[in-house]
């Protein structure tokens, strides 16, 4: 975190220091100009113990890419409330390549942003540039995907990504009444892409409920693809998260170990955009939902998934609520250009490969065909027409 902003999070009665401390801090910084405050007030620091001043603080969003649907909600929103409560905004998508989010980010230090919020595509590739934000007391929250092997991430927001993955586990289990049946049945699991840190969370949160099951022989993968240990989610990681890819996986997987009339009866996918395409390749293999489709997991509540849930062609999504992600990320932001202390909520399990980044964590929800209506048109998050209720 920025010195200045250090100062800040001490409490409020350093406002006038903070805010002046903030612009004093923004105008000193090499490259762009920090914009005037909106409200007609300075952004001169002066001696005189004045009300502070209204500091328009300047924040960098920059979201992997518009290829897959969330993002472009997270973005939209997250731009619209820091908007609303007089920052600056610069929102940035790379289209999932590294070096564009690289270069983006330097271009909103160089621009003097006081605030990075970061939804990394690679966690592990942000090192240098977030040492330039530091070394200009720029603050740096990571959005949704932890960034590692850095001390310069100030506060990471997101939702709980290991229950993500039990909630995934839990509804399998349930689904195929483990408890009660010998099985065995056919699961073929697949996980994130290996450059995001939430991947391996998901996987575990499924793999620590669904891995008793496969010792006892319960559930088998033909394929073979069933990582030994959470270590080892990566084998079976879709670079990414791209739906193309999991569907050729599924097509390899169906064609090679399922041609002799055996057939899938769950698959574990970790999120929306991989069970579209593992959708697309259970159609293609002749598969029929309300008849020999499997269960077909999956997270983030897209809108063509929600429509394939309403068909049978998906039995669950985790949902979470991107407007809530947001919204705590707003007040993060308030938080620090207001000098007070930025809430968070887990400071034990984030470790980035430096230091525990202190978390603020989100409770995801589980969505069934009979819950679509309640809860994703009950919460405004769709309309009944986006559905075709
Ligand atoms: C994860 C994110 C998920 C998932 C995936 C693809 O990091 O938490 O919501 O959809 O990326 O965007």
């Amino acid at each position: 975190m920025s010195s200045t902003l250090k100062k800040a999070a001490a409490g409020f009665a350093t406002a006038a220091l903070l805010v002046g401390g903030l612009a004093a801090c923004s105008s000193e910084r090499g490259g762009g100009s920090t914009p005037e405050p909106t409200d007609g007030t300075t952004s001169e620091t002066s001696d005189a113990p004045e009300e502070p001043a209204a500091e328009v603080a300047s924040v960098g969003i920059a979201m992997p890419t518009k290829e897959l649907e969330r993002w472009n909600r997270d973005g939209a929103h997250l731009e619209a409330l820091l908007k609303d409560a007089g920052f600056e905004t610069s929102l940035q998508y790379a289209e999932n390549k590294v070096d564009v989010q690289i270069s983006q980010l330097q271009n909103m230090v160089n621009a003097g942003v006081d605030v990075l919020v970061v939804a990394s595509i690679d966690g592990t590739a942000l090192g240098p540039v977030l040492q330039q934000a530091a070394d200009n007391d720029i603050t740096v929250i990571a959005y949704d995907r932890l960034i590692n092997d850095t001390e310069n991430v100030d506060f990471y927001a997101t939702f709980d990504n290991y229950r993500v993955g039990t909630f995934q586990g839990e509804f399998i289990v349930d689904q195929l009444d483990l408890a009660n049946q010998a099985g065995p049945f056919n699961l073929e699991p697949f996980a994130g892409s290996p450059d995001d840190n939430n991947a391996k969370f998901f996987f575990a949160g499924a793999w620590d409920v669904l891995k008793p099951y496969i010792d006892e022989g319960k559930l088998v993968t033909p394929s073979g693809k069933a990582p030994a240990s959470n270590d080892d989610w990566a084998t079976i990681g879709i670079q990414g998260w791209k739906s193309e890819t999991a569907q050729s996986e599924m097509q390899t997987r169906l064609n090679s170990f399922y041609a002799g009339g055996e057939k899938v009866d769950v698959v574990l996918s970790p999120n929306d955009s991989l069970a579209l395409g593992i959708a697309q390749a259970l159609d293609g293999a002749g598969y029929t939902p309300g008849d020999d489709w499997p269960i077909l997991t999956g997270q983030d509540a897209d809108q063509a998934n929600v429509l394939n849930i309403l068909a049978g062609k998906q039995s669950m999504s985790v949902w979470k609520d991107t407007r809530d992600l947001g919204d705590r990320v707003a007040e993060m932001i308030k938080s620090l250009a207001a000098g007070e202390e930025v809430e968070v909520n887990d400071t034990e399990t984030y470790n980035n490969g430096v230091k525990v980044v202190p978390s603020y964590l989100l409770d995801p929800i589980v969505v069934v065909k009979d819950t679509v209506e309640e809860i994703l048109v009950g919460s405004e998050f769709y309309t009944a027409e986006d559905l075709g209720l």
